[in-house]
């Protein structure tokens, strides 16, 4: 995967420059919006420079009107965003075959800049949450042309079959006219900086397709592409995935069946497959035009309940098809789950063999500051970014907070990130103690609250569960020296190296950074650090503290 990218990110440069040759949208190849890695890490570069996205989501159709959008911009600036994701609609922008009308888009783009906010946009196509209510009408009417998708008792429902050429390229020739047409009015100023493919795919309703044209393939062999995928990164693939592979014999081929074991699990292994080719062939030709990272996100069953393909799309980007997906979507830079829910045991299986973590759908208010500092500090993610901002920027300080928060620690993150000198908690109220090593010492990290909170007890469960989650972020940026950010925890300190096996704390200072430059305030010491005995980060905030050591 990181090779990979690396060469997408070399191929996409070329490309882009190739492409801009002689245009009037003619695009340099150091400055095009890109993945590159750093250290274990993925960053997105915008502009020459690493970028943190710190974003929100605005509800499905916000972005189909410019007036619309006009009372929202300012929320988003107040909210303290850089970046938000806003919808296109295919049906809007290809109104009749072939004619294509950018109006919106070019409005969407023109006011997000003059906000100096960037964009990323959902490309609404073929598939939202599984169903196909964006294809334009002409493509919905004809539908004989364009199939659907067939489930048991055989009943087509308005959802596009993957297993149709002409679906697929008429999207991808969609998609294709709209990355070209970006190209040309922003392949200069970069306001778009990532492409969602398609939202939340998958069947629903049943496991998998059961159209002529699906039973046709499902009765066929396992594509050749997918074997030697799956042979070649053998020792790589997510452990759940090969189980299934190995229970059924680890066969080089065969039909789907004989290679995964029949049941709902193999449907939808061969959904996320036939998903993946399509959504691959239209990021490619998008990509052909303009090729910005793009990524594609994830309808996500409840951690530890049994998956229930069908209930929950089938076939989408989830943990244990990852594999799948990147054999078959070699295009697709990013897997991206949309977490309302569980959000620390996914993000870790997201995290996982060099996918970057990104959450395009997520929680705002205090429970999603908690969760942004998190996932920057303890997954290198890319970005955070609550649903429906359009609704809660403005009126957010909590989001607002961790975001400014954010803003002035990301030279400092994106410095840190992918060398192991970076980690983060982020704790219920009544989780244990929470023990990691960053740097050269240990840190065994407590639930604390808000400021005022009274610590939870038994028989306060409930109020508990209702609590937001406290996180920090926990950066070595010395042998003995750390920065701080975050609210409600205290922490322990200890040596992990040999020595003096007592950690005092020396210097505690609360502060800002400016421009990369830390600004010193109040220096802490008495009843703000326990007499010396306790580091503690009640209120949001960054504090920078040195550790002596003693016997
Ligand atoms: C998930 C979808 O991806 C979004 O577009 C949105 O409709 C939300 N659900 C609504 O909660």
């Amino acid at each position: 995967m990181k090779l990979r990218s690396l060469i997408c990110s070399i191929l996409a440069c070329s490309l882009a420059f190739a492409a801009g040759q002689g245009n009037r949208g003619s695009v340099s190849a150091a400055d095009i919006p890109h993945f590159q890695e750093h250290g274990t890490a993925t960053q997105l570069i915008v502009d020459g420079k690493p970028f943190l996205m710190l974003s929100g989501e605005l509800l499905n159709n916000s972005a189909t009107s410019r007036e619309y959008m006009k009372p929202i911009w300012p929320k988003l600036v107040e909210g303290k965003l850089n970046s938000v994701i806003a919808g296109v609609s295919w049906a809007q922008v290809e109104p009749a075959e072939g004619k294509f009308d950018f109006k919106i888009v070019d409005g969407v783009i023109q006011d997000a800049r003059s906000y100096g906010l960037r964009l990323i946009l959902i490309w609404f196509a073929s598939w939202k949450n599984g169903y196909s209510s964006y294809p334009p009408d002409w493509l919905k009417k004809d539908f004989e042309r364009f199939p659907r998708t067939r489930i048991t008792g055989g009943k087509n429902i308005e959802l596009l079959s993957t297993l149709s050429d002409a679906n697929r390229d008429a999207d991808a020739h969609a998609f294709a006219a709209l990355m070209r047409h970006i190209k040309e009015i922003d392949g200069q100023q970069h306001t778009v900086i990532m492409i969602q493919v398609e939202n939340e795919v998958g069947v629903l309703g049943d496991s998998r397709d059961r159209s002529p044209a699906a039973d046709k393939a499902f009765a066929g062999p396992v594509p050749r592409e997918l074997m030697e995928y799956l042979q070649k990164n053998k020792e790589t693939l997510v452990p759940e995935f090969r189980k299934v592979w190995d229970a059924a014999g680890a066969k080089t081929s065969g039909n789907w069946e004989e290679v995964f074991g029949q049941g709902a699990g193999t449907d939808e292994i061969f959904m996320a497959w036939n998903y993946a080719r399509y959504v691959g062939r239209v990021a490619e030709a998008g990509k052909a035009e303009y090729p910005i990272p793009m990524y594609v996100n994830a309808w996500l069953y409840g951690f530890g309940r049994p998956n229930q393909p069908g209930r929950t799309p089938s076939g989408g980007p989830l943990p244990h098809v990852m594999d799948v997906w990147r054999a078959g979507a070699p295009r697709i830079d990013m897997l991206s789950p949309d977490l309302y829910n569980d959000f620390v045991p996914f993000s870790a299986l997201y995290a996982r063999n060099g996918n970057p973590l990104f959450n395009p759908e997520g929680q705002a208010g205090a429970e999603g500051a908690a969760r942004a500092l998190f996932a920057f500090g303890g997954h290198d993610a890319i970005g955070y970014s609550p649903f429906a901002v359009d609704r809660s920027a403005g009126s957010d300080p909590n989001l607002a907070g961790a975001y400014t928060l954010l803003s002035q620690l990301a030279p400092l993150i994106l410095e840190h990130q992918g060398n192991g000198t970076m980690s983060a908690v982020l704790l219920r109220p009544n989780d244990p103690p929470q023990k990691i090593k960053v740097g050269n010492h240990n840190l065994e990290v407590s639930y604390q609250g808000p400021r005022g909170a009274p610590p939870a007890q038994a028989g306060q469960q409930a109020a508990a569960s209702s609590a937001p989650s406290a996180a920090a972020i926990f950066i070595a940026t010395g042998p003995d020296e750390y920065i701080v950010a975050g609210s409600g925890v205290s922490v322990k300190f200890s040596p992990a190296t040999p020595g003096p096996e007592i950690d005092g704390l020396g210097t505690v200072e609360e502060g800002t950074f400016l421009d990369g430059t830390w600004l010193p305030g109040r220096r802490l010491a008495g009843d703000d650090t326990a007499q010396g005995q306790g580091f503690s980060l009640r209120d949001r905030g960054i504090q920078r503290v040195t550790l002596y050591r003693y016997r």
